[in-house]
């Protein structure tokens, strides 16, 4: 295994979309970022160094972090800020798995445009567990807003109401076709007849959960969230904020060009973003002029599509990647997630939107909360984060009277190596929607899901402990529930949020904190010298 050095230097670049030119944060003066390619088992070393104007932090998404939570990224979560003109080196080594994952920013909303891929590859000789392909392509999926986007956030908190939503959904970073600007092409994925092309899809979009197909090709999805599952085909995939696959595109049809289209899932009804990016696979050879093959663009709610995915994925289970699922539980967790209305009295109605997790919705520390745990500062944060919700109430059923939330800065607290199941239950609160939870530090199995309210008697039975898929971040489904099961063998504090920015704002987020267990093996390695101060 080797170490792998990388500089990601935080710039300002200009560009011109939609016909709208703006100034913005990029890493390298890239959008997307630069790709960080590496193998199973070696070492990461990324320099970041801060040349804007404001604080940046990098989270490498889906990388477990074994022992090395200073390199996670969540600013106040891990480590505070790189302040302007300062830098830090993230260190970590990548050890259980590969497959496609993504960095991004994690403070305020710069990981707009602060984001990238992680390409890892299987150690040095091991093949992939399915036909070598011809080639791989990156394809990273994101949003465009023409304004900027901390004025978009900021214009938000004090309104007290949602933010404006992107102006175009992009593929590699180009919007399209837009109207009224057709000299901006879109995206073009150029493809060989009969070759095999494994797609590195990444949704690195903000606030959307996305559908992506390809006119007249099927897809057979091998890889999700950097773990493999059984390969399966199929033409929509459905991919939450935050989520990764890798799909087997081969090119056997005619010589010829064909729509990829790019466009929202919105399952609740207040929202109405429906703007589609429109890309071309393109055929070397293929004559000028050429017709086009369209794709049949998925309708906004198209629930059923999100469920032929999701319920197509399962952990590979084979004797090289055996799933380790969690037989027997030490903590046995149960939150509800939901969108309230706290008063508010600089909002222009007197109310803002906010969200929880059990009633509680997060706030920010002004010390990181790891830092505070290994120095142990006292004040910053504390350990009873509740395990069920404060009151029982019918959840995907009528509201209770009251639903304002309470603040809290609190942490759940798991020992070295116990094993954990969470039950995450959607509710019927405000806005009603999915919402994809994301876990820093390890990768967790969903053994069920299911709508209405989780039967704790009956729901247990029909858990999938054999083989369900292995991912980071999970769709908690509009008036349902998912469990998922983990063993708490990271020491360290690791963030659980809403991958909806708006929501993570809003406060639906957490942490758990785990403790060391025996001996330095077991333990949180002390902080590098250029942890960045508050
Ligand atoms: Cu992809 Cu806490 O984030």
């Amino acid at each position: 295994c080797l170490v792998r050095h990388y500089n990601f230097r935080v710039v300002m670049a200009n560009t011109t979309k939609l016909c709208s030119t703006k100034s913005f944060v990029t890493a390298n003066g890239q959008f997307p970022g630069p790709t960080l390619y590496a193998r199973e088992d070696d070492t990461v070393i990324v320099r970041v160094i801060n040349h804007v104007n404001e604080n940046v932090t990098i989270h490498w998404h889906g990388i477990k972090q074994f022992r090395t939570g200073w390199s996670d990224g969540p600013a106040y979560v891990t480590q505070c800020p790189i302040q302007p003109g300062q830098s830090y080196v993230y260190n970590f080594t990548i050890t259980g798995q590969r497959g496609t994952l993504l960095w991004h920013a994690h403070v305020t909303w710069l990981r707009a445009t602060v984001h990238g891929a992680i390409v890892i590859l299987p150690k040095q000789g091991t093949p992939y567990p399915f036909p070598k392909p011809d080639k791989e392509k990156i394809i990273v999926l994101g949003e465009w807003w023409k304004s900027d986007v901390e004025a978009v956030l900021q214009e938000s908190t004090k309104s007290g109401f949602p933010p404006n939503i992107s102006d175009a959904h992009t593929i590699n970073g180009h919007p399209g076709p837009v109207p009224g600007c057709s000299s901006q092409g879109g995206y073009t994925l150029h493809v060989e007849s009969g070759k095999t092309y494994l797609l590195r899809i990444v949704n690195a979009a903000m606030n959307d959960e996305l559908f992506f197909k390809i006119g007249g090709h099927k897809l057979i999805i091998v890889e999700a969230d950097a773990s493999y599952v059984k390969p399966f085909e199929i033409d929509t995939i459905f991919l939450s904020p935050g989520q990764t696959t890798n799909a087997l595109l081969t090119a056997n049809q005619d010589v010829g060009k064909y729509s990829i289209a790019v466009t929202p899932f919105m399952d609740a009804p207040i929202l109405f973003d429906n703007l589609t990016a429109i890309g071309t696979l393109r055929y070397k050879g293929t004559p000028p002029y050429p017709k086009t093959i369209l794709t049949s663009i998925p309708p906004l709610n198209a629930t059923s599509l999100t469920y032929n995915f999701i319920d197509s994925l399962r952990s590979l289970n084979s004797n090289e990647y055996p799933a380790k699922v969690p037989l027997t539980i030490d903590h046995s967790l149960f939150f509800t997630i939901s969108v309230g209305v706290n008063p508010c009295d600089t909002c222009l109605n007197g109310t803002k939107l906010v969200s929880d997790i059990n009633n509680i919705s997060f706030v920010m520390p002004t010390i990181a909360l790891l830092q505070a745990h290994y120095f142990d500062i006292k004040g910053v944060f504390t350990d009873d984060f509740p395990a069920n919700p404060p009151i029982f109430f019918n959840y995907t059923g009528t509201q209770p009277a009251n639903i304002q939330t309470n603040n809290g800065t609190k942490v759940y607290r798991l020992a070295f190596n116990s094993t954990v199941q969470v039950i995450l239950q959607g509710t019927a609160m405000i806005a009603p929607e999915n919402h994809p939870l994301h876990l820093h530090g390890f990768n967790f199995f969903v053994v069920g899901t299911g709508l209405g309210n989780f039967d704790p008697e009956k729901d247990p039975k029909s858990f999938n402990l054999v083989d369900p898929v292995e991912r980071n971040t999970v769709g908690v489904p509009n008036g349902g529930w998912v469990a998922i099961r983990f063993r708490a063998n990271n020491p360290g504090v690791w963030f659980m949020h809403c991958h909806l920015e708006v929501h993570t704002t809003w406060g639906l987020k957490m942490a758990f904190l785990v403790d060391n267990g025996e001996g330095p093996p077991q333990s949180l390695l002390p902080p590098p010298y250029d942890l960045p101060e508050c």
